[in-house]
C-alpha cells in the first residue's frame, strides 16, 4: 500500500477507536477536526520511509509509531494556535480548533490526542512487543521536557533564548523521534538514524520561518507575518531572508548526507530533496536573490 494511504488509514482507525457511544460528541468532532484534513504528514512519512529502509518486518508497530507521531504533532498545533500561544484563527486552510470549537475543547482535544498517541502504541498489534518500551521512550522524548516540543514552546516564556535550542526542541526533536522510531519499529538501530531527523527537523523550522515572511497565506493555509507580530525568535529575523535560505540549504545538504548506507538510501535522499523543494522552491530562492541584487545595485 502507498505509505500515505497507509498513514491515513491508520490515523482514521485510531480516531474511530475513540468515537464510541457515550463519548462526548463535540470533543470527538474537535479531535477529528485537528487531524483531518491533514497537512503534509511529513513526520509519519519519514517514520514509514525509515522503517521500509530497515526492512519493515513489523508493519503494525510501524503504523502505530507513525500514528503516534502525527497525533502528537496535531496536538501541538492545536495548542500552538490557542490565543495564549500564537492566537491563530486558521490552520491547514480551515478554522483552527479553538476558532471552530472554543478554547476549552481545543485544550481538551489536544490533551486527548496526546493520550491517544500513547494508546495507539499500547494497542499496536506488534510482532516484536519488546521494541515497544524503547519506542515509547524515544517518542516521549520528542515531545516532553527537557528537549521536546513542550520545552521548545516553553522557551517562548523565557527572557533569553538560543534560536538553535528553541528550533531544535520545538521542531527538530519530533523529526528525530520520527526517524528513530521508524528504525526501532523495524528492528534497526535508532541511533544511526538520529542525525537525519535532527538536520531535517532543523531545516524544516528554518523553512517555516522563511515561509512566515515570504509565502502566500492561501497556499500555506495559515496566517503569515506571525513571527514578527509576536516577537518570536526566527531565522529570517536573525539573518535576513537570504541568510535564512542559505542556512536552510546547508541543513538540507547535511540531512541528505546523514542518510545511513542502506537499501533505501537513494529513495530517502530523494524524499529529503523533494521536501526541500516543496518547502522553499528553487524559484523562490531565485526571486529572493534577484530582489536582493536589485536592492544593492
Ligand atoms: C507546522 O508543521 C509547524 C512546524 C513545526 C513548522 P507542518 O508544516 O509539518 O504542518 P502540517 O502538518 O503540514 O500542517
Ligand atoms: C510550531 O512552531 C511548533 C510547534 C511545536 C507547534 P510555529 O508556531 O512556528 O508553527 P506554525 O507557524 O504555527 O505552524
Ligand atoms: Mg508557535
Ligand atoms: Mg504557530
Amino acid at each position: 500500500m502507498d505509505p500515505m494511504q497507509r498513514i491515513e488509514q491508520a490515523l482514521s482507525a485510531a480516531l474511530s477507536s475513540t468515537e464510541v457511544p457515550g463519548a462526548p460528541p463535540r470533543l470527538a468532532a474537535a479531535m477529528r477536526h485537528a487531524v483531518f484534513p491533514g497537512g503534509a504528514r511529513v513526520r509519519p512519512r519519514l517514520c514509514v520511509a525509515v522503517a521500509l529502509a530497515c526492512g519493515d518486518d513489523d508493519p503494525g508497530l510501524t503504523d502505530a509509531a507513525a500514528v503516534a507521531l502525527e497525533l502528537l504533532h496535531c496536538a501541538s498545533l492545536v495548542h500552538d494556535d490557542l490565543p495564549c500561544f500564537d492566537d491563530s484563527p486558521m490552520r491547514r486552510g480551515v478554522p483552527s480548533v479553538h476558532s471552530a470549537f472554543g478554547e476549552r475543547l481545543a485544550v481538551l482535544s489536544g490533551d486527548a490526542l496526546i493520550v491517544l498517541a500513547f494508546q495507539a502504541l499500547a494497542a499496536a498489534p506488534a510482532r516484536h512487543p519488546q521494541r515497544l518500551a524503547s519506542l515509547l521512550g524515544l517518542i516521549a522524548r520528542g515531545v516532553g521536557q527537557p528537549h521536546g516540543i513542550v520545552a521548545g514552546q516553553a522557551w517562548e516564556c523565557e527572557p533569553q533564548v538560543s534560536l538553535r535550542d528553541y528550533q531544535r526542541a520545538k521542531t527538530g526533536a519530533l523529526f528525530a523521534a520520527a526517524t528513530m522510531a521508524g528504525a526501532e519499529a523495524a528492528g534497526g538501530a535508532p541511533a544511526t538514524w538520529r542525525a537525519l531527523g535532527e538536520w531535517l527537523g532543523e531545516a524544516y523550522q528554518v523553512a517555516d520561518d522563511i515561509r512566515d515572511v515570504a509565502a502566500d497565506p492561501l497556499l500555506l493555509g495559515k496566517p503569515v507575518g506571525r513571527d514578527q507580530a509576536l516577537g518570536r525568535p526566527s531565522m529570517a529575523a536573525a539573518h535576513g531572508l537570504l541568510g535564512a535560505v542559505a542556512h536552510f540549504q546547508q541543513l538540507v545538504e547535511r540531512a541528505a548526507a546523514a542518510v545511513p548506507d542502506c537499501r533505501g538510501a537513494a529513495r530517502l535522499r530523494a524524499l529529503v530533496r523533494a521536501e526541500s523543494e516543496r518547502l522553499v522552491p528553487a524559484a523562490l530562492c531565485d526571486q529572493l536573490a534577484q530582489t536582493h541584487a536589485r536592492a544593492v545595485a
